[in-house]
């Protein structure tokens, strides 16, 4: 058997040979002048998946979160996300640090806001508080456990940013996961936002990018943005090379994830000792509580890691698996044998 079965993250995807010839093969050019023939393309490609005007290629989801964040607001306005959200938690604070925007989170179910919930945190307008000028939400959702935003709520949310006049970002960095899962278009989500992300380099398997999406006045402020932090590149038509395969070959694939997270949620839920339910998992994470194993998460990962499968700890006592398309169903198979015998020998 192939060691490790590394379920620690589908970024840890590496491209395959296939990939690499597309990239190799790609035409390039100067992008900060506009000139890369295949970016031009992967962002023509982008906005008609989303069904907006435009889109612009980043290297990454952290990068195409907050250039939107920056682009929708000024310092000192509010913003409300769900308490769990990825551009809150885990990017390293740059809401404040970079747009200095105040944070309204929201205790969402699994990571999904109800339209009430959005609505409740609206600030009146008057002079003692920042405008309330952005919501994101996020679907997949990393930490509600890759859970799947219904196409309903997303719309619910959407009419109460219109009818309160603010704007709606998607941070959609799986949402062909979400897409692929439900059987809809990108665009039954999209439309009811005003801009989009999605990355390149999680399930879909390439080496580095992402793109965010929205009408053409934002995409061309954005672009500023992108540009002062750091991220105009130059010849990426080679990763966007990378990111064009992936729409075309790695999308549809993105169900086998899906049904080795199921395959892996049914062997772990066997073991008496993890506390976790199969019928959570809804794409291509499985998360589950280790407290009744007697190990913290940390030293549960350090001996799964020994014996050859690797995972992230994301709480004492929580730990998170990420199928992916460099782990086969047998290696799922064999992973769930790992975790019997650890925990037989612990
Ligand atoms: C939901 C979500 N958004 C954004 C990101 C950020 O992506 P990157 O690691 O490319 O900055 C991640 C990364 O895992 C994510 O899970």
């Amino acid at each position: 058997m192939n060691l490790p079965i590394d379920l620690r993250s589908d970024t840890v995807t590496k491209p395959s040979p296939a990939m690499r010839q597309a990239m190799a093969n790609a035409e390039v050019g100067d992008d900060v002048a506009r000139e890369d023939p295949t970016i031009n393309r992967l962002e023509a490609l982008c906005a008609e998946l989303y069904g907006m005007e435009a889109s612009l290629f980043v290297p990454s989801g952290s990068m195409a979160n907050q250039v939107a964040i920056k682009t929708w607001t000024q310092a000192g306005d509010e913003m409300i996300v769900d308490l769990n959200a990825h551009c809150y938690n885990l990017e390293s604070a740059a809401i404040a640090a970079v747009s200095g925007v105040q944070v309204a989170p929201v205790e969402g179910k699994r990571g999904i806001m109800t339209a009430e919930q959005v609505e409740a945190r609206i600030r009146p307008r008057n002079v003692h508080h920042g405008p309330t000028t952005l919501i994101a939400i996020e679907n997949t959702h990393n930490r509600g456990g890759g859970s799947i935003y219904p196409v309903e709520t997303t719309a619910a949310i959407g009419e109460v940013a219109r009818r309160h006049g603010i704007r709606l970002h998607l941070d959609g960095a799986r949402l062909l996961n979400a897409c692929v899962e439900k059987r809809v278009r990108p665009t039954d989500y999209t439309r009811h936002c005003d801009s989009a992300t999605l990355c390149f380099s999680k399930g879909l398997g390439c080496p580095v990018g992402s793109v965010v999406a929205g009408p053409r006045e934002f995409i061309e402020r954005a672009r500023r943005w992108r540009k002062v932090f750091g991220g105009g590149m130059r010849q990426a038509g080679i990763l966007a090379a990378a990111a064009i395969y992936a729409l075309e070959h790695n999308v549809a694939r993105l169900a086998d994830d899906h049904a080795n997270a199921r395959l892996l949620a049914r062997g772990l839920a066997e073991i008496d000792t993890l506390d976790l339910n199969p019928d959570e998992v809804e794409t291509n994470m499985v998360f589950f509580d280790c407290r009744r194993t007697g190990m913290a998460a940390s030293e549960l990962k350090q001996r799964m890691a020994k014996a050859g499968v690797l995972m992230y700890d994301t709480a004492p006592y929580r730990i998170r698996l990420v199928t992916h398309l460099d782990v086969s169903r047998e290696q799922i198979i064999e992973a769930v044998g790992v975790f019997k015998r650890v925990l037989m020998s612990a």
